[in-house]
């Protein structure tokens, strides 16, 4: 399966992906995840991205395009993958869209994480994540064992820098500008499943797990 994730900040994009990872064996790419990892690593990629992340604005299409391209090559994700926060833009979709064509593929669905901009600034402050492995938790929905640290490995948990109320303004303006328009656009190809992303985790995993299955 080649599938997309579309939602706006916090709706729960990143929390799903592991989940449907495990059950399909598809590769997860999440541009933003591979964006921190660059800047991180002062990469020249890391250098060009860091300025817009911060202020939460998007990133040029052709650094993820570019991105994206050379991920799908990876021989892990010839089976399917799982698209978490890209394309963001109309041209992202149209470039992927020609990607895919030059290697005889397409799209299978596109689940479009709904809910409303009021509950997000809550999701998005309590937000921890282990940024090496990427499990991401909550301080209220989704607290780990013992406060601060990784369940897993025992690593320290860290805050996005770009997970403050005021950045958190900008990204939603980004993506009612930007990514909303993506939605039509595979609407327009039937291939958008909404998903009710406002209820708990475990409601949200049982709608994505229908919506894949039909
Ligand atoms: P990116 O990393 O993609 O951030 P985002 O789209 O803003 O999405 P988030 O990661 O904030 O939300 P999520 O949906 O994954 O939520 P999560 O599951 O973690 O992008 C960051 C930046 O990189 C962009 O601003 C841009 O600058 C750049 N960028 C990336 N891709 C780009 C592209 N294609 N083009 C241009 N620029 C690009 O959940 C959030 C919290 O809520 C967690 O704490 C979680 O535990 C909790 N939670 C999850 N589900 C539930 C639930 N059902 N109930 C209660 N709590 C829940
Ligand atoms: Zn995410």
């Amino acid at each position: 399966k080649r599938l997309i994730l579309v939602g706006p900040p916090g709706s729960g994009k990143g929390t799903q992906s592991p989940i449907i990872k495990d059950e399909y064996c598809l590769c997860h790419l999440a541009t933003g995840d591979m964006l921190r990892a660059a800047v991180a690593a002062k990469t020249p990629l890391g250098v060009k991205a860091k300025e817009a992340m911060e202020k939460g604005e998007l990133v040029s299409d052709d650094l993820v395009v570019g991105i994206i391209d050379e991920a799908i090559e990876k021989p892990s994700c010839q089976k399917g993958f799982i698209l978490d926060g890209f394309p963001r833009t109309v041209v992202q979709a149209q470039k992927l869209d020609e990607m895919l064509e030059r290697r005889g593929t397409k799209i299978d669905k596109v689940l479009n994480f709904d809910i409303d901009d009021a509950i997000l600034e809550e999701r998005i402050t309590g937000r921890w994540i282990h940024p090496s492995s990427g499990r991401t938790y909550h301080t209220k929905f989704a607290p780990p064992k013992a406060p601060g640290v990784d369940d897993v490995t025992g690593e320290p948990l860290i805050q996005r820098k770009d997970d403050t109320a005021e950045v958190l303004k900008s990204r939603l303006v980004a993506f009612h500008r930007q990514t909303e328009p993506v939605v039509n656009y595979y609407a327009q190809k039937s291939v958008v499943t909404n998903i009710h992303a406002a209820k708990p985790p475990k409601e949200v995993s049982e709608a994505v797990q229908k919506a894949l299955a039909s």
